[in-house]
């Protein structure tokens, strides 16, 4: 299982750079390039390319629509359909954490956010980032989605209920999970919401793309198990961290079982929080944007 891993990251390696010899080929044939005006979309020489679908066709016009098209092809996945975030941030702000200007957020659209999700997008030209950039722009005079809960109330639940426990706010707390001081800006409320109902069914992932809060089962030559988050790993040792925190550093050839557990070590709050506290609790959630710090 250990020897594999390297070769699936080998393997997805592998399919990007197909995936990326693909876009250039497609690029280089599909008529990306050229000074926009001079070129009539559908007298185009390579009119008969079918490239349809393709992002480039988008190229050659200025148009918000463009834009849009290119947000809901690339972006909505993580952003949602309306940019109000999901996996991914909430767009619909006028101003945003990571893009104080235009040129800073057009290099986050190009270069993505490193240490996050937030994938970079090499396969769109300069023009496509400008439009694309320009209508997240345009997202930003959307009135903010106003959310039922009361925030104020929500960090009394968080504190009642022990989230601290498990998660950092402005350096407060415990790290067994993710650090919550920019949750905010990093997640839309309803990823926030089932988060809190059913925790595990959208774990975060590590830089690599692997689930950064893994839960693993490992059974030791001597008898014992140890279940906790894989936190760590090299060709010899494994290291896990249990629900009270404690690190177990575990050598390989003493495991005579390991499996992931799947699920999380965070527990569901549906049974826990009624309706209100879980709006209160999202209300409180949706404004950390790491400012206290
Ligand atoms: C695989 C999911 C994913 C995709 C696809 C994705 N993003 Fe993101 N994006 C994220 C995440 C997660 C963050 C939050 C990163 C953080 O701060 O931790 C983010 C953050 C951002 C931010 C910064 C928000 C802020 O408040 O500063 C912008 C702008 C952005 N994305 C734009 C885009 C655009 C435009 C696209 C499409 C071209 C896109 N994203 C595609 C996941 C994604
Ligand atoms: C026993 C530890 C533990 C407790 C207690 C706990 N959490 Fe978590 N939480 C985690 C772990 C671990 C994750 C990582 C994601 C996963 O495993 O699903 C997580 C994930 C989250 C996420 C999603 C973060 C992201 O970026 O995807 C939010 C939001 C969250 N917890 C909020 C809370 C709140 C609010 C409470 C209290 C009501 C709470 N947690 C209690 C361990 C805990």
């Amino acid at each position: 299982m250990y020897a594999s891993k390297a070769t699936l990251k080998w393997r997805i390696r592998v399919t990007w750079i197909a995936a990326a010899a693909l876009v250039l080929w497609s690029a280089a044939h599909g008529a990306n390039g050229g000074p926009p005006a001079d070129r009539p979309s559908d007298a185009s020489p390579d009119a008969a390319e079918p490239d349809d679908t393709s992002p480039a066709k988008a190229a050659g016009t200025t148009d918000l629509s463009d834009g849009r098209h290119l947000f809901e092809t690339q972006c909505a996945r993580c952003h949602g359909m309306h940019g109000a975030g999901g996996t991914g941030a909430n767009l619909t702000r006028p101003v945003l954490r990571h893009a104080a200007n235009d040129q800073q957020l057009e290099l986050i659209v190009k270069d993505g956010i490193p240490g996050t999700a937030m994938p970079g997008n090499w396969f769109l030209n300069d023009q496509q980032i400008e439009q694309v950039a320009r209508y997240v722009r345009s997202l930003g005079h959307a009135e903010e989605e106003s959310l039922p809960g009361d925030a104020d109330r929500g960090s009394q639940v968080f504190v009642t209920q022990g989230c601290g426990k498990c998660h950092l706010v402005a350096g407060q707390g415990g790290g067994i999970g993710p650090d919550l001081s920019d949750i905010g800006s990093q997640r839309g409320s309803d990823y926030l919401r089932k988060a809190l109902m059913h925790p595990g069914t959208n774990s975060p992932k590590n830089e690599a793309g692997y689930a950064a809060y893994l839960v693993v089962v490992a059974a030791l030559d001597d008898g014992r198990v140890v279940t906790g988050m894989r936190i760590n790993e090299d060709t010899f040792t494994i290291q896990l961290r249990d629900a009270q925190n404690r690190i177990h550093s575990l050598r390989k050839d003493k495991l005579i079982g390991f499996r992931k557990a799947g699920g999380s070590m965070m527990p569901s709050y549906e049974q826990q929080l009624d309706a209100r506290d879980v709006d209160d609790l999202v209300a409180y959630l949706a404004g950390l944007r790491g400012d206290t710090q």
